[in-house]
């Protein structure tokens, strides 16, 4: 559910129509809805209440823009971050550093260092190595650096290979019958106080099966540390779960997932966190583009938009799907390829597909791109760096202010000996 809707024949984000920011801030660009974004942080919190303990953290990866961190912040978030860059603006949107989780499979020494500084609430530990760095980081400062050890479960998502993390041959987590060995060992290092699991095995997952199955291994794990003494009081259980990307496509939404949760945890006793990204900020978002003009094709036609690959990456490097739709429908409809301007035949959105009727100077949207979207946004071809719009009600602000090729520029510089 989102509040991208028609309203007389043109599409609006909530009461503003997409026509008129495109006129203000020209396009591409990417506009998010406030309610759309605080109702899918509430129906997920909502999910989970039957859980005793939570503690919810944003995947900031997901869509690291300021006002959306500040709006989630202000829903009770906290953050699960990926560097100190993604730290620093969860800090910035006035998440507590209590509140923030530290995963990743390469934090650099300096990045812990700073992490530490800021108070950080929990390191996921990715490997042994990894922990003893962390520990010895810690004791130097005289602090102890609260952390969890992320497993490999060995368990397919069944998602695409690109965004799969949870099978042995991913880089990710340690190995689940080397688990239990790690974690008594890091639990004795001065500097480090272990409270737990971490586990996730990828990302937009449609099949519940996967997750159930990692969950319930993580359980056996949890159990078997504290026969050995260990203490557990955390388990994180990250992100992963799947939206619907194309109109009409039913999947299991955060009910289902919730009560799959409720049953696998329900005498674990401890506090279950989780790091949802996609399935808060992906339908909270569209971009808006304008189409260039319309091509013949060998077969069907090329309608040539203003957005490209750098600005929406996902059908390029996933073949993910985005529903196309036209801000003013004409009712008539024609099948297309929808492609952007970057020179190479990737930069397609989509091919052969039935969409809206659009000619040159019509605005046009790719739906669900609020995930995933403008933070893989880079500027091949010297395009410029996308902006972003949010819109509350009849209100709508620039969040981000489109970066112009000329500013890019302006930071390279010639050596005097060329
Ligand atoms: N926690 C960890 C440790 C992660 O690696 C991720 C995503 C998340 C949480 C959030 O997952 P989500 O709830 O958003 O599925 N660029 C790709 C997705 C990459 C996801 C990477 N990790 C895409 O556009 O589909």
């Amino acid at each position: 559910m989102d509040h991208f809707e028609l309203k007389n024949g043109a599409l609006y984000a909530e009461d503003v129509p997409l026509a008129a920011i495109a006129a203000a801030v020209g396009t591409p660009v990417y506009v998010y809805s406030r309610a759309t974004l605080t109702r899918h942080a509430r129906v997920f919190r909502e999910a989970l209440s039957a859980l005793p303990r939570v503690h919810l953290a944003f995947a900031v990866k997901s869509n690291p823009n300021l006002a959306v961190l500040k709006l989630l912040a202000k829903e009770g978030y906290g953050a699960d971050v990926v560097s100190a860059g993604e730290m620093h603006r969860a800090l910035a949107a006035g998440m507590p550093g209590a509140d923030i989780v530290f995963s990743g499979v390469g934090k650099t020494g300096r990045e812990m260092a700073e992490a530490l500084d800021a108070g950080l609430g929990q390191f996921n530990l990715e490997s042994e190595e990894e922990g003893v760095e962390l520990a010895a980081i810690a004791a130097v400062r005289g602090v102890v650096a609260t952390a969890t050890l992320r497993v490999n479960p060995d368990v397919d998502a069944k998602t695409h290979a690109k965004i799969s993390t949870g099978k042995s041959e991913n880089k990710f987590g340690v190995p689940y019958d080397r688990a239990a060995e790690i974690y008594a060992r890091l639990s004795v290092m001065p500097g480090l106080m272990m409270r737990g699991l971490a586990v996730h095995i990828g990302s937009q997952i449609t099949d519940l099966e996967p997750s159930r199955l990692a969950f319930a291994k993580m359980g056996d794990l949890m159990r078997t540390l504290r026969e050995q003494g260990l203490s557990v009081t955390h388990m994180d259980l990250g992100g992963g779960l799947g939206v619907p990307y194309r109109v009409g496509e039913t999947l299991p939404g955060p009910a289902e997932y919730g009560a799959m949760v409720a049953e696998v945890t329900r005498d674990w006793d401890a506090t279950i966190m989780f790091e949802p990204g996609r399935v808060i900020t992906g339908n909270g978002g569209v971009l808006v583009t304008e189409v260039i003009r319309v091509k013949p094709g060998a077969v069907n036609p090329f309608v040539v938009v203003d957005a490209a690959m750098n600005d929406l990456v996902r059908p390029a490097m996933y073949d993910a799907w985005h529903d196309f739709a036209a801000v003013q429908p004409t009712g008539e409809r024609i099948t297309a390829n929808i492609v952007g301007p970057i020179c190479e035949s990737s930069d397609t959105f989509a091919m052969a597909r039935d969409v809206d009727a659009v000619v040159a100077g019509d605005l046009g949207v790719f739906r669900t791109a609020g995930a995933y979207g403008a933070t893989m946004a880079n500027t091949y071809n010297s395009r410029a760096l996308v902006p972003e719009v949010m819109v509350d009600g009849d209100k709508w602000a620039i969040v981000a202010e489109r970066i112009e090729p000329a500013t890019i520029l302006a930071a390279e510089r010639v050596p005097e000996w060329l």
